[in-house]
């Protein structure tokens, strides 16, 4: 059934293939810029991914014009104000933000405060309070999950007040997104596994959240069908570049459903999960997933059980209810295969949550943004049941 109303907007151009990382100073090209300026950090130049992007400029007429590579774990307004500075001392015209979230967020950071004649990027937090146009900004995704290089969405520490500020605009989606398989070639099982889960969770929310709609539904399921034959070949063999295209396709299309139609408790329960106990944010996820779906089966039975088949299941002349079943446990099993050649956990008492720490969690979890979304309602107490059940 349509929705009465709805809005989806991707503005991204996307570039997927083996050598897709080539093409990107033909892309400069037509974007009417000379001078990069890349943002990454150590991993990503030790693993030797930044000499790939570097000898796609070799016989160029655009240029890098340096390489930031000290982003941290998290992008702080600190960061995004060194970068910014040397944005303009190098006379750069463009980002290329080469890694995880944090490379791309803060890429976007020093981007907001270079559209800013006061240089204040706090002037810009919140929704839609940035109105210049920014520089180009190409996305090239070092793991595959976020689906940050198809999001408006960047969250900057602020090392003063020691919070997270979130800006959210149209004018912060990346102009290109490449996603090249080389570039995710040398993930470790373990964050293959965990960012894989995370790709996962976006897809299946986008999916069941309230504010669903049927042109994220077919981003949502194709990736939903990618995971399904893809994650655990990726993870028990990094080298393989099939599934490694596979899962970088995967998720990026439930960045774009996730984008337009949101998440809902799962991200919430793991958010308050990554504050209270520092589980990483697709561990959270994979760990969740299963348990959040079973308490969401009797708001939309439907829509978990059309899930069943995307994932392998055979039930067809089951009842929702039970076929929704069939899609809790079809995850439950994929997380335990994905364990067994990763170790990614599947309890959280193996993610070094403590059980006295449950309480302050679930605390945290119902104030969480994403909940607004979540098809059902969910009070302290069942945000408690939740975590209690997959501890
Ligand atoms: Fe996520």
């Amino acid at each position: 059934m349509l929705p009465n109303y709805y809005q989806f907007y991707c503005p991204v151009k996307i570039l997927s293939g083996q050598l897709a990382v080539s093409n990107i100073p033909f892309e400069m090209n037509l974007l009417g810029c000379k001078r990069a300026m890349v943002v990454t950090d150590k991993g990503v130049v030790k693993a030797g991914l930044i000499d790939i992007v570097k000898s796609a400029f070799a016989d160029s007429d655009v240029k890098i014009g340096r390489i930031f590579n000290e982003v941290p774990q998290d992008s702080s307004d600190r960061i995004a104000n060194r970068i910014a500075k040397m944005f303009k001392t190098e006379r750069c015209d463009c980002f290329i933000a080469v890694g995880g979230g944090s490379a791309l967020d803060s890429a976007k950071g020093a981007n907001i405060v270079l559209s800013a004649d006061s240089g204040n990027i706090l002037d810009f937090q919140g929704a839609d309070k940035i109105t210049s146009d920014l520089h180009p900004l190409i996305a090239i995704p070092t793991t595959a999950g976020t689906g940050s290089e198809v999001t408006k969405v960047a969250v900057i520490y602020n090392e003063t007040t020691e919070t997270k500020m979130s800006f959210v605009s149209d004018k912060l989606y990346p102009n290109l997104a490449v996603i090249d398989p080389r570039m995710t070639l040398t993930m470790p099982p373990m964050i293959t596994a965990a960012t894989g889960m995370d790709a996962l969770t976006h897809a299946v929310e986008a999916y069941i959240c309230l504010q669903k709609n049927p042109i994220d539904d077919i981003f949502a399921k194709t990736a939903i069908d990618l995971i399904r034959r893809h994650l655990v070949h990726a993870t028990e063999d990094g080298k393989n570049m099939e599934a490694r295209m596979a899962m970088a396709n995967a998720a990026l299309y439930a960045g774009i459903a996730f984008s337009n139609s949101m998440v809902g408790m799962v991200h919430a329960l793991a958010h308050a999960l990554g504050g209270v106990c520092h589980v990483p944010h697709g561990v959270a996820n994979a760990v969740l997933l299963p348990w959040c779906l079973q308490y969401n089966i009797p708001k939309v039975p439907e829509y978990i059980a059309e899930l069943s088949g995307l994932l392998g299941g055979a039930g067809a002349y089951l009842k929702p209810v039970e076929q929704a079943e069939e899609t809790v446990l079809l995850i439950r099993n994929l997380l335990k295969k994905l364990n067994s050649v990763s170790g990614i956990p599947q309890k959280l008492r193996d993610a070094k949550v403590e059980k006295d720490q449950l309480s302050e969690a679930a605390q945290v979890a119902i104030n969480d943004g994403a909940l607004i979304y979540n098809p059902r309602e969910v009070s302290y107490e069942d945000a408690l049941g939740v975590y209690q059940t997959a501890f």
